[in-house]
């Protein structure tokens, strides 16, 4: 029996309801191939800031530090959206980013057939569409200081800071270089170099790297450009670069391709090396979705998916991630929908049915 630790951070909302369902999964899968996955939960977001003032309490870094991944829910709500507040939901998410050193998000999007018809844009743009984003995540404008408001004689100012050194561009840009090699051989770099500074060094760093990798293809597309050709011409991108907030920006645009938020996870690596991988945590894309939580509605396959990610990069399953991925398959050509994928006619489970119904797909 393999044992693995998995450090689970449901946190607010449908947080709690769809990791409860990855979980039921892994157990499944475990059970099937005799791995022992030792869950410890802790609490973070809005929960933590109710029960104990801050949104990542002491001690959570540690207990994902001895861990082989981390399994996150999502954070915030209207609870707790005051934004003259010191103590916000998001620093949990924030903070779990810098301590654990999680400095390249992959968020993958892959159009599924069936969702064609969930999506705004037409089925000719959707076809072929299959693309990840790598989104720079410890850098930029979310984390440079000086970071403040201030009263001035003309009145109130606030000021961010964007900075990126060379190291912090080049080990995000190889992990995209790196995946474009395993896939269809083309990297867009993203950026605004055009008239930002830290785009330009950028530009500049991935085209010292580009030599390395002679068989990659690279184009170098301004951030507004990207955000058109997403819409115009998904299907033209394989792998995409690119630093923090533009990342943010467009990885909520790209998954509007998908039809549903609910079916698109996300990983975030760092440099770690755990015993059979690297050390990540992985997470749905939808967030809390206040207005569906406690109702049994929410689609707990992006965090099931998220769990495939995990066994795929963090615990060295290959094998075993494409049986969840498989399973997810089978449970949708059968029919089963959560609501925010339904069509007319379609059989609506909720979210506990799904998570059974995948759990029992992946034991057979
Ligand atoms: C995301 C989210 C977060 C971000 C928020 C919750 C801080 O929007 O993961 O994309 O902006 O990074
Ligand atoms: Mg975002």
């Amino acid at each position: 029996m393999t044992d693995f630790r998995i450090a689970l951070l449901p946190g607010d909302g449908i947080g709690p309801e769809v990791i409860t369902e990855a979980t039921k999964v892994l157990e499944s899968l475990g059970k099937r191939f005799g791995y022992n996955f030792q869950f410890q939960e802790a609490i973070v977001g809005g929960a933590a800031i109710d029960k104990y003032g801050v949104a990542l309490p002491d001690g959570v870094l540690e207990m994902c530090k001895k861990s082989d991944a981390v399994l996150f829910g999502a954070v915030g709500g209207p609870k707790w959206d005051d934004p003259t507040s010191k103590v916000r939901p998001e620093q949990a998410i924030l903070g779990l980013r810098k301590g654990l050193q999680l400095f390249a998000n992959l968020r993958p999007v892959e159009v599924m057939p069936f969702l064609m018809d969930a999506s705004p844009l037409k089925k000719e743009i959707l076809e072929g569409v299959d693309l990840v984003v790598i989104r720079e995540l410890t850098g930029g404008l979310y984390f440079g200081k000086p970071q403040k408001t201030w009263t001035t004689s003309r009145g109130r100012r606030a000021v961010d800071t964007m900075a990126y050194s060379e190291g912090e561009i080049a080990r995000v840009v190889r992990v995209g270089f790196e995946l474009a090699r395993g896939r269809k051989k083309r990297l867009a770099s993203v950026d605004k170099a055009n008239v930002v500074e830290t785009s330009r060094l950028w530009r500049q760093v991935v085209n010292e790297i580009a030599p390395e990798y002679p068989d990659v293809q690279v184009e170098h597309v301004l951030v507004d450009t990207a955000a058109m050709r997403l819409i115009q011409r998904p299907a033209s991108f394989d792998v995409i670069v690119t630093e923090n907030m533009f990342g943010d920006i467009l990885t909520d645009e790209a998954s509007v391709l998908a039809g549903s938020m609910g079916m698109l996870t996300s990983a975030s690596l760092g440099t770690r090396r755990t015993r059979r991988g690297t050390f990540g945590m992985y997470e749905p894309i939808h967030g809390t979705a206040p207005d569906i939580a406690g109702q049994k509605k929410a689609n707990p396959i992006a965090a099931v998916l998220s769990t495939a990610l995990m066994l795929r990069y963090s615990l060295g399953l290959p094998r075993e991630a494409d049986v969840i991925e498989d399973a997810v398959k089978r449970v949708l050509n059968a029919g089963h929908r959560t609501v925010d994928i339904a069509v007319q006619g379609d059989k609506v489970v909720n979210t506990v049915e799904m998570g059974d119904l995948i759990a029992a797909e992946v034991a057979k």
